[in-house]
């Protein structure tokens, strides 16, 4: 059975307050009409022919709008499956045919049952005809914000793909029922056959990067991304990098190797679909445990509680490039309640990791030693080619290249964003006031058991908070069609 991870819930594509040209090593830019407009504020203009590209909350999912048969739709964005899978709600669209076959995307979270049908699918100016897609007809654990998921693996990883082979013969499958890009690049050989992600990073005061959605060219900033080592991309339904090692303060961290990838170098995921990565949990102690004044979450075997101002230098190494994770994505203020002395309940912030542990990876992802989902894919400038010949590959540029200038904006953005909530308590303080009060609500988790699906109640302290709308699903999603199960965490 193929199996897809598929993206998290709530999208977050990029906003982002001005990210400092330093941080960015890039000219400002100068021009604007973005084709897919950016949501939230951005000061950084997104490349005209951006097809838009926005996050759900606090960086948690990132969503675009596509039209599928004359009918706009918002759909999560997952470089982790390879079907669109969309929730019509009853919604009419013109289809150029329908069938009764019988389609089951699984994902890390959640299932979609619905059947195969064919229609027009348009990417900003982008037209794909006769495109496959799942239309749903029955949704379990399936939680997502928009009208579907756009996986944009190469057919490899596709379940509506597979399935047509079954009910219609390899030929017609092939003809019919390849994925969105891989069909896009097929109809369109005049297209250079990539495209191109910068997932933006926002915080509660409002946007600090915009995001970057681009077919078949570069953004003028990153052109430099062609250069770039050619990082082959070794499983269909995921893409993937060889990735050499983590550094820490300098200090290599490895990791193990499988079957995936070449002897000494780990198998990485890049997926959009987890906005929080998943690690080995010795690797998430390395990191947290560096940070002074960090504590381990006692309610959560494999989280940390960190001092929302307080930070680590990491990277993770790909063809011996560095890619430095920007302090911002490192933690995420959360709020919570806690009980004080007197019983009464008050509103708190803390941080709390972004990079989680896990003891046991979903199956879908056997063979894989990490999935780097947002917090990491922030930090890149990415182009995932679909080239026929060698097979797939991706190229990467950092964003994140200057780890002082991103450092000194840490402590400017965070702290802007920190003065927006509840008063901050410091993780040592939180967790005796925690322990001291019975009863007290339960300490937020980071969602990183896997096994564990019961969502664990807490506050986002995104946007959505500080505008009073109702809940955001921050959670680690992962998925449609065949990703493993992971818990959501629901911040509301
Ligand atoms: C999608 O379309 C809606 C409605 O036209 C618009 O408000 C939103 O900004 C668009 N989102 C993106 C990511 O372009
Ligand atoms: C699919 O349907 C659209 C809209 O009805 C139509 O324009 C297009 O020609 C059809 N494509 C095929 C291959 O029939
Ligand atoms: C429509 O789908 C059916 C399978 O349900 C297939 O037999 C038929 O050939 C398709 N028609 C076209 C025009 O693709
Ligand atoms: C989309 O439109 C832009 C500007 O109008 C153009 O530069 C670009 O090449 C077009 N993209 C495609 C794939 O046609
Ligand atoms: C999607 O499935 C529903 C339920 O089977 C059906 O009523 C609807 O016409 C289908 N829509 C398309 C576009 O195939
Ligand atoms: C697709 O999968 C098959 C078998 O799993 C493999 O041989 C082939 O190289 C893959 N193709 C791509 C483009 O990943
Ligand atoms: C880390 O690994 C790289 C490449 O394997 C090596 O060149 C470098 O010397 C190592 N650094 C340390 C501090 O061990
Ligand atoms: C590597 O494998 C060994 C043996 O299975 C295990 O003890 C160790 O924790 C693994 N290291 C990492 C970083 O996963
Ligand atoms: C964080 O804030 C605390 C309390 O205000 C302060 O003592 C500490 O030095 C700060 N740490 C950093 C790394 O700025
Ligand atoms: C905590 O914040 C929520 C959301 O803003 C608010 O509804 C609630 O009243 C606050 N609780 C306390 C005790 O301040
Ligand atoms: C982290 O990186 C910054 C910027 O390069 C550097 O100034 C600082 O010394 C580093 N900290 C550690 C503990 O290596």
């Amino acid at each position: 059975m193929v199996v897809f991870s598929f993206t998290p819930l709530a999208g977050r594509l990029f906003s982002l307050l001005f990210l400092s040209n330093a941080v960015f090593a890039r000219p400002a830019r100068s021009t604007v009409e973005t084709q897919g407009a950016v949501l939230g504020r951005s000061d950084a203009p997104v490349p005209p022919d951006s097809l838009g590209l926005v996050s759900s909350g606090t960086d948690s999912l990132y969503f675009t709008n596509i039209t599928l048969g004359g009918l706009q739709l918002m759909v999560q964005l997952d470089t982790g499956s390879s079907d669109l899978v969309v929730n019509l709600r009853g919604r009419q669209l013109d289809v150029n045919n329908s069938t009764n076959i019988h389609v089951k995307a699984q994902y890390v979270e959640g299932e979609a049952d619905g059947v195969v049908a064919f229609a027009d699918l348009q990417l900003g100016n982008v037209t794909i005809s006769n495109q496959a897609f799942l239309n749903v007809t029955d949704l379990t654990n399936f939680n997502t914000l928009g009208d579907g998921i756009l996986g944009v693996a190469t057919t490899n990883g596709s379940t509506v793909f597979h399935t047509l082979i079954n009910s219609l013969g390899e030929d017609t499958a092939a003809k019919l029922g390849q994925s969105p890009m891989q069909s896009l690049f097929t109809q369109r050989p005049d297209l250079a056959s990539t495209f191109d992600l910068q997932l933006g990073r926002s915080n509660a005061v409002g946007d600090i990067v915009p995001s970057t959605f681009l077919v078949g060219e570069h953004d003028k900033n990153f052109e430099q991304v062609v250069n770039a080592p050619q990082l082959p991309s070794f499983s269909g339904a995921h893409w993937s990098a060889p990735m050499d090692h983590m550094t820490l303060n300098g200090q290599n961290f490895t990791f193990n190797s499988t079957i995936l990838v070449p002897p000494g170098k780990a198998a990485a995921a890049l997926d959009t679909g987890f906005p929080f990565p998943l690690i080995p949990a010795a690797a998430v102690d390395n990191i947290y445990s560096s940070i002074p004044g960090a504590m381990r979450n006692p309610q959560d075997d494999l989280g940390w509680i960190v001092p929302c101002n307080a930070s680590t230098n990491v990277s993770f190494v790909f063809a011996g490039q560095d890619f430095f994770v920007h302090p911002l994505d490192l933690t995420i203020p959360t709020v919570t309640q806690v009980a004080a002395s007197d019983g009464s309940m008050h509103n708190s912030t803390i941080c709390l990791n972004t990079f989680h542990g896990y003891t046991e990876m979903p199956g879908e992802f056997a063979g894989f030693t990490l999935i780097l989902g947002d917090a990491f894919l922030r930090n890149v400038y990415a182009s995932f080619n679909l080239a026929t010949g060698a097979g797939p590959f991706v190229q990467m540029v950092s964003t994140t290249p200057d780890l002082s200038a991103a450092i000194t904006e840490f402590q400017t953005k965070r702290s802007a964003d920190l003065a927006t909530l509840p008063p901050v308590l410091d993780p040592a303080t939180f967790i005796a006031m925690t322990q001291a009060n019975a009863g007290s609500p339960q300490t937020p988790s980071s969602a990183s058991q896997i096994a564990d699906s019961a969502a664990t109640p807490t506050q986002s302290a995104g946007p959505e908070i500080s505008n009073g709308a109702a809940q955001l699903t921050v959670g680690i999603h992962g998925v449609l069609l065949g990703a493993a199960l992971l818990p959501l965490v629901f911040f509301m």
